[in-house]
């Protein structure tokens, strides 16, 4: 068995969150640094709003996620408040400074109707004038043609503290339209799987973005193209997004 907890420790030991050396994580940092309220839409297993209370938050910090077993890993940590839900569902009205969409968690939101929700109970929690920063693979890239065992750089090996050496790698089923359908796949070293785990992924270009973004009453600040504030080209593999409650 590997179970939903077995793979939300898995989760972070392939994506440590550590703003001394991965620029997205500084760029995330930083905005968190200088806001009083933030709400992580998406915070998975908590491990960004930790770094900021463990280097010295004092404003209040809370998490939203649906996955329950990441949302148990996220109340290890105390001192911020963790809410099991969804963004389309989050309840907030004008508590914050700053919502973060990170890890790619915009990218879950799929169908219009969802996205539509999500942008506008959003909005509705930050106050006039918050901001929401968040990033999205920029459908020009194609990266989900790296998601292939056959890749060397998606096949990960590494030694997990309960279920011992695994490698992990990744495969497309689909691609329709902007919506990427994929599986992981978690197995011993000699192949025995030992979980699968499907997601769809949707790939916004910034055309779509900005409609949605401004149906929903947001202005937009500014789109990047990479983590050092440099601007979107035909050569950028994200689009980094920071929208304005005006
Ligand atoms: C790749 S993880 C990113 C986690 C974390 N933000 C990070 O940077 O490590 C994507 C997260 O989005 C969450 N998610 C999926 N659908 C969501 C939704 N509709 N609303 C909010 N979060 C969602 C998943 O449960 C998952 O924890």
């Amino acid at each position: 068995m590997f179970t939903d907890a077995d793979a939300a420790v898995l989760y972070d030991l392939l994506n440590p969150w550590d703003p001394g050396h991965q620029p997205g994580d500084a760029y995330y940092n930083e905005l968190i640094t200088a806001a009083d309220s933030v709400l992580d839409v998406g915070c998975g297993t908590g491990a960004m709003l930790a770094f900021a209370r463990d280097h010295g938050h004092r404003g209040r910090l809370v998490g939203l996620d649906p996955d329950t077993a990441a949302l148990d890993r996220a109340r290890r940590h105390t001192g911020i408040e963790w809410v099991e839900g969804t963004a389309a569902g989050a309840a907030w009205t004008a508590e914050f400074e700053l919502a973060i969409m990170t890890g790619h968690a915009f990218q879950s939101l799929i169908s219009d109707d969802d996205l539509r929700a999500s942008l506008a109970a959003v909005h509705t929690a930050l106050r006039p004038g918050g901001r929401f920063a968040f990033e999205t693979r920029h459908p020009q890239a194609r990266a989900w043609e790296g998601w292939n065992r056959s890749d060397p750089a998606d096949v990960v090996e590494l030694t997990h503290p309960t279920g011992g050496p695994l490698r992990v790698w990744h495969e497309v089923d689909s691609v329709a339209g902007d919506l990427v359908t994929f599986h992981g796949t978690t197995a011993r070293p000699d192949g025995t799987v030992l979980r699968t785990d499907h997601a769809t992924l949707r790939f916004l270009d910034a055309a779509a973005l900005d409609a949605l973004l401004a149906e929903a009453g947001f202005e937009i600040d500014a789109h990047y193209g990479d983590w050092m504030r440099g601007p979107v080209t035909g050569a950028s593999r994200e689009i980094i997004v920071v929208a304005r409650r005006p």
